[in-house]
């Protein structure tokens, strides 16, 4: 069975020590949430300079921890670069790939996602590779197809094995930060296309082991409308989960929902 997933995407905010006491802060409140870590995992993704002190202190948690962003390669004369490699020595579990402002902003190709999720691998990291069609693409109808080139190109040279350790965040870009969302239906269909994709892909087995995860605009009163969608097994969150008592409240209806879980069967 997949967990469901709440991944904090904090981009470049706080210092390492707001993450600290962020941390602090989310831990107390995940307390009083009984069974929380026997149903559900929770990661934070603070700056690449928080990691090293934020694992040092969290990594024996529950509390996940991963990097916003990597450089391929181990290790090399690359100034400025960081590996894989390095962000795992550091104390990171997972690692975002592809976020839009990463391809936007930094003019990442589908070609260097698939480098760096194929890097992420090598370094033992579970990529999160984001994929989600700009506002125009959607006009133009073009969602399904600007989000199986960018899953195929990210993980079609994989081996299945390696497929199962990805997760795909579907972040529509429009809905990014914009307090705009999809509905959960076009999410639903979003969602079992990537499966289809990677069942095609990698098969079976990998289909039905990856986690698929929905971004953009996610907060506590949404959420649920989206992990409710069969395909959706978690939330890929930015602004909402800038708060740690927000991103404790999101927990908290994840195990309100199902009772089952609460008891963590
Ligand atoms: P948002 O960001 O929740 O602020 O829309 C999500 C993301 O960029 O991953």
């Amino acid at each position: 069975m997949r967990r469901p997933w709440l991944a904090a995407n904090w981009k470049m905010y706080k210092t390492v020590p707001e993450s600290l006491a962020y941390a602090q802060e989310l831990w107390h409140l995940l307390s009083d949430i009984k069974g929380w870590d026997q149903a559900l995992d929770l990661a934070i993704f603070p700056n690449a300079l928080a990691l090293w002190p934020f694992a040092e202190k969290w990594a024996a948690t529950a509390i996940g921890i991963g990097a916003q962003n990597l450089d391929p390669g181990t290790e090399g004369a690359l100034t400025g670069g960081t590996s894989g490699f390095l962000l795992r020595e550091a104390g990171a579990r997972f690692v975002i790939v592809g976020h839009s402002e990463r391809r936007k902003y930094f003019g990442e190709t589908d070609e260097i996602v698939r480098t760096k999720t194929e890097a992420a691998l090598e370094a033992g990291l579970g990529p999160i590779v984001c994929v989600g069609e700009s506002q125009d693409e959607r006009r133009q109808g073009e969602t399904l197809k600007v989000v199986h080139r960018q899953v195929r190109q990210a993980i079609e040279t994989l081996e299945p094995s390696h497929v199962r350790r990805v997760t795909i965040a579907y972040e529509p870009v429009w809905a990014i930060g914009s307090g705009l969302v999809p509905t959960p239906e076009e999410v639903a269909r979003v969602a079992e296309a990537i499966r289809a994709d990677v069942a095609d892909l990698a098969g079976s087995e990998a289909r039905d082991q990856i986690r698929i995860l929905y971004g953009g605009s996610v907060n506590d009163q949404n959420l649920l409308s989206f992990l409710d969608t069969p395909d959706v097994d978690g939330a890929l969150i930015g602004g909402a989960a800038l708060n740690a008592a927000n991103l404790a409240k999101m927990a908290r209806r994840i195990m309100d929902r199902d009772p089952l879980m609460k008891s963590g069967q």
